[in-house]
């Protein structure tokens, strides 16, 4: 029997009927209508409608449960030392360590599991890291999160050429043939490093993961962005060899936010130099003998003490997600999200026009849960996406507005040429994202930012029903009948774009 929340009516009755006609394997995901009820059921009881898997993972009350339970009878230490509190530590974190590659089927002869605050700090660690220099090449796509962008500034500080690969509108799928160009046209006596998402955070476009032994067969070294990809899609590291791969738990899981990991290919060790030391990173260092030597593998990379309370939690997590089943949770996304695109993009003004732009691909062809768009008045002119998003909050429906740390993906939906976006990049004094976004509408008459919706691993129909109801609602409307957002002027919510 497939059990929905309390939001049920007798019209969201019929349409899930007619969902499941479509979507009949929706019906093989029904253990996770059991844990909706059971392990999350604060979701209904609250009168949520959580649909920003993409910013966060929501956390079962049972892992919570498991990893305070553990907390409160034992006695834990700060590990790396050989007291019993700390031994025992140690322990847990080495066996969250040896179960974030069992989990990734990776080889631990073949894979180091680094733990990092979140993706930023796995990216940065790469970054900063990585032996950059003249000659040698960062490729990436437009199609990335910032903390990926962000590696450039790493990259040119050493003297490497940095190059972008544009995806296509309106599928946002990656240019293959500039793709290969650029892989073909490196040095491979220098150092090249090829970063791109598994899954884009804007479009919820996947990215063909061939590509990483495409370009490892051309000489680079990869990296790979998984962070909005594992939470809903099986990843095998026996099959995909990455050099690079990073993650944040909290989007997997919900809980803890505050640990990420980089997963590494080994054969990197003798390849990345780490800028500096820490406490935690080395087996001893001098003052007077200005040396130091690094401990060997993940821990070298672990700059002072770990979130170790936590990381027990971390295995919880994944053990969670594996218990469940990731293929479970992947169909139950695919299912929603198809649903959601099919009828979003039905809905039109009764003089036509429709009134959803949606960003990426309108099927499942190549995509994820993540669903971004723009809705469209009835006179085509794009709604302002902060009362969008405020109108949401009234009936507590979380989603996302913006451009989602990515705006090489925001570029190319919105259509902004380089002279046009670079032309705000020549002021001294910097600038808020909204006062981005209210430039390119009084320069060049274009919006720019979108909503964004996520399902994961405890969303139901209802959610997906509540959503299309909420977006219903803008039908036959205009601008003026919908309204513009004004922020609070203590609020400084809107100075910046994210996740
Ligand atoms: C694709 C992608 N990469 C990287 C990040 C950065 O993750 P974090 O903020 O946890 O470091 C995000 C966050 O939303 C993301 O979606």
């Amino acid at each position: 029997m497939v059990m929905m929340n309390k939001r049920l009516s007798p019209q969201m009755e019929t349409e899930f009927s007619a969902f499941l006609e479509i979507y009949p394997a929706y019906v093989e995901t029904t253990i996770l209508d059991e844990l909706r009820a059971n392990e999350y059921e604060r979701l209904d009881r609250l009168g949520h409608v959580y649909l920003d898997f993409t910013g966060g993972g929501m956390y079962s009350s049972r892992q919570l449960q498991q990893h305070f339970d553990r907390l409160k009878e034992s006695v834990f230490g700060n590990p790396h030392s050989n007291n019993p509190t700390s031994l025992a530590m140690t322990e847990l974190v080495e066996s969250a360590r040896a179960y974030v590659l069992e989990y990734f089927n990776a080889s631990a002869d073949e894979y180091d599991a680094i733990f990092t605050l979140n993706a930023s700090g796995a990216l940065k660690l790469v970054g900063e890291s990585y032996p950059f220099g003249p000659g040698g090449r960062y490729l990436l796509t437009f199609d990335n999160h910032n903390s990926v962008n962000g590696i450039r500034e790493f990259a040119r500080t050493k003297g490497a050429k940095i190059i972008y690969v544009p995806a296509i509108p309106p599928t946002m799928h990656v240019d293959r043939s500039q793709l290969i160009m650029q892989l073909e046209h490196s040095r491979p006596d220098q150092n090249n490093l090829f970063a791109f998402p598994a899954q884009s955070n804007f479009t919820g476009v996947q990215y063909p993961l061939e590509m990483i032994a495409e370009a490892r067969a051309l000489g680079w070294d990869v990296l790979l962005d998984a962070a909005a990809y594992v939470s809903t899609n099986p990843f095998d590291l026996s099959q995909w060899k990455p050099d690079f791969v990073a993650i944040s738990f909290y989007k997997m899981f919900g809980y803890p936010s505050g640990v990420g990991c980089l997963l590494m290919r080994r054969q990197m060790l003798s390849k990345i130099k780490r800028p500096w030391f820490a406490g935690g990173t080395i087996q001893i260092a001098s003052v007077q003998g200005d040396g130091h030597y690094l401990v060997e593998g993940p821990a070298a990379f672990e700059d002072g003490t770990v979130d170790y309370l936590n990381l027990p939690a971390v295995e919880d997590g994944l053990r969670h997600i594996a218990n469940v089943g990731i293929d479970v949770i992947h169909e139950r996304v695919h299912c929603l999200t198809g649903w959601l695109l099919d009828n979003l993009n039905q809905l039109h003004h009764s003089n036509g026009k429709a009134l959803v732009e949606i960003h990426g691909p309108l099927d499942m062809i190549g995509r994820g849960g993540t669903i971004a768009f723009n809705f469209v008045d009835v006179k085509g002119a794009g709604f302002d996406i902060r009362q969008i998003e405020h109108l949401a909050n009234e009936e507590m429906i979380s989603l996302r507005a913006g451009c989602f740390c990515n705006p090489g993906a925001a570029e190319m939906a919105y259509h902004l040429s380089k002279s046009e976006i670079g032309a705000f990049f020549k002021d001294t004094r910097g600038m808020s994202f909204d006062e981005l976004r209210s430039r390119i509408r009084t320069t060049y008459d274009k919006e720019y930012g979108a909503t964004r919706i996520s399902v994961g691993l405890s969303s139901n129909f209802a959610d997906a029903f509540a959503f299309l109801q909420f977006a219903q609602g803008f039908l036959n409307k205009s601008i003026q009948d919908v309204g513009v957002f004004k922020a609070p002027p203590e609020s400084r919510a809107w100075m910046h774009d994210s996740a």
